[in-house]
């Protein structure tokens, strides 16, 4: 199986190679860096040089991890001879110094003989014969102060593609180019209403023939509701830390909050309330996390409890935006994540919010923006309400900027 799954990637690079990195370079500015940074590590501060391990990096990402972050020290490793090619390519291309690409399988990603402060691995476990083997193996390779960002997909938003997996099983398509080319057509006479008919119209992964093999025709994959995310996490001693987009997994966020059911849900265990907050939502197709080594995960986490918060730096997601116009009674603006697929996800703020929202510049704390008002409740709330709705990370390092 792991020879049919390389086979297929050496057939079916993903995603597609690109000749250069160009059309990524939105991606390129310091803001999103040092928001990134403190999203893995809000107690650190800001750092750019750390050691990053691209694990399962297929074609592209680890020379964007290299280009983005220059003073980093990337390794990439893909099982696919085609991948690790391409990436050679765009380290040629770019002029790539800080980055190494190997072909490698995860399994054996301990034979690098190095740890990684950032291990990068979205995508990919769940196509492994042994995902837990796969975890483990990055868990051995992760520093005690590492991070890993792992992205694996989840059921109950993929059950369109499992019902079209099997189908083209059944009538034997293949990936060669003409059965995509002829799936491709007849997936045009799809019912309007099939399962998979919304992930076909809105979700990039199908805008080309290559996504549409990734994910139609892949000879495995499998999807990890919430509980079972976070068994795979315990069984490889890794700690969850939070999700990267978290808003969607929150009780206190979107439209559940208003029914009758807030109540029980607020009881729940936060493990708990996500996987009924999956199960009500009901459409997502993955989950990105950010976990740490076990032992580590308690000093990863932000809290607003104590007057610690106050010296937190808050520093805006740059996919966020303030909507002004066709507002709700009383509000002086919207906020929302562009990043976020659920349109009940928005935080409506008033004048006074609006104010300290203003004075967000990734410099001062929370204790300066709000002044006098620091102490009261409600500007404590506001900033948990940001961090809630993935409009800030904090910088609680408590160190000023180098
Ligand atoms: C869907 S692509 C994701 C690529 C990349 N992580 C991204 O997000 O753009 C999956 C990649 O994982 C690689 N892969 C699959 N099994 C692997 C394994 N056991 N070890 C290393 N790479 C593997 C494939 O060759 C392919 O390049």
């Amino acid at each position: 199986m792991t020879d049919q799954v390389s086979a297929f990637y050496e057939m079916h690079p993903y995603p597609p190679a690109v000749d250069d990195l160009l059309a990524y370079r939105r991606f390129w500015d310091d803001a999103r860096r040092r928001a990134e940074s403190h999203l893995f590590w809000p107690n650190e501060a800001y750092r750019d040089n750390r050691s990053v391990l691209v694990a399962g990096c297929g074609t592209v990402q680890a020379a964007h991890y290299a280009l983005r972050w220059p003073h980093a020290n990337v390794v990439g490793i893909d099982v696919s001879a085609n991948s690790v090619a391409s990436t050679r390519d765009l380290k040629r291309v770019h002029g790539l110094e800080n980055l190494e690409v190997y072909q490698l399988p995860i399994e054996r990603a301990p034979e690098l003989r190095q740890t990684f402060e950032h291990v990068v691995c979205t995508g990919v476990l769940h196509h492994l014969a042994d995902p837990d083997a796969g975890l483990r193996a990055l868990r051995d390779v992760l520093a005690p102060n590492g991070a890993l960002h792992l992205m694996v997909y989840a059921p109950y938003g993929r059950a369109g593609v499992y019902i079209l997996q099997d189908y083209c099983r059944r009538i034997g398509i293949t990936a060669s180019e003409a059965d995509i080319r002829g799936l491709a057509a007849s997936l045009k006479a799809l019912p309007p209403d099939h399962a998979i008919v919304t992930l076909l119209r809105n979700s990039p992964d199908f805008a080309d023939t290559a996504g549409m093999a990734d994910a139609l025709l892949h000879p495995r994959d499998r999807a990890y509701s919430v509980p079972q995310l976070f068994e795979f996490l315990d069984a490889a001693d890794l700690s969850f830390g939070r999700w990267i987009r978290q808003a969607p997994y929150l009780p206190q966020c979107g439209a559940l909050a208003s029914t009758p059911h807030a109540s029980r849900l607020a009881a729940l265990s936060a493990r708990e309330q996500y996987a009924a907050i999956e199960l009500f939502r009901g459409t997502m197709v993955r989950h990105a996390v950010a976990a740490y080594p076990s032992d580590q995960g308690g000093n990863r986490r932000v809290g607003f409890d104590g007057d610690d918060c106050l010296d937190y730096v808050p520093i805006r997601l740059p996919e966020t935006i303030a909507v002004r116009e066709n507002l709700p009674a009383g509000a002086s603006a919207v906020l929302i994540n562009r990043n976020h697929t659920f349109t009940d996800l928005y935080l409506a703020i008033d004048a006074a919010q609006d104010r300290w929202l203003s004075a967000v510049d990734g410099e001062r704390t929370i204790a300066q923006i709000c002044g006098e008002q620091a102490d009261a409740g409600p500007a404590r709330t506001f900033f948990e309400q940001l961090w809630q709705w993935d409009q800030v990370v904090f910088d609680a390092s408590g160190k000023p900027r180098p």
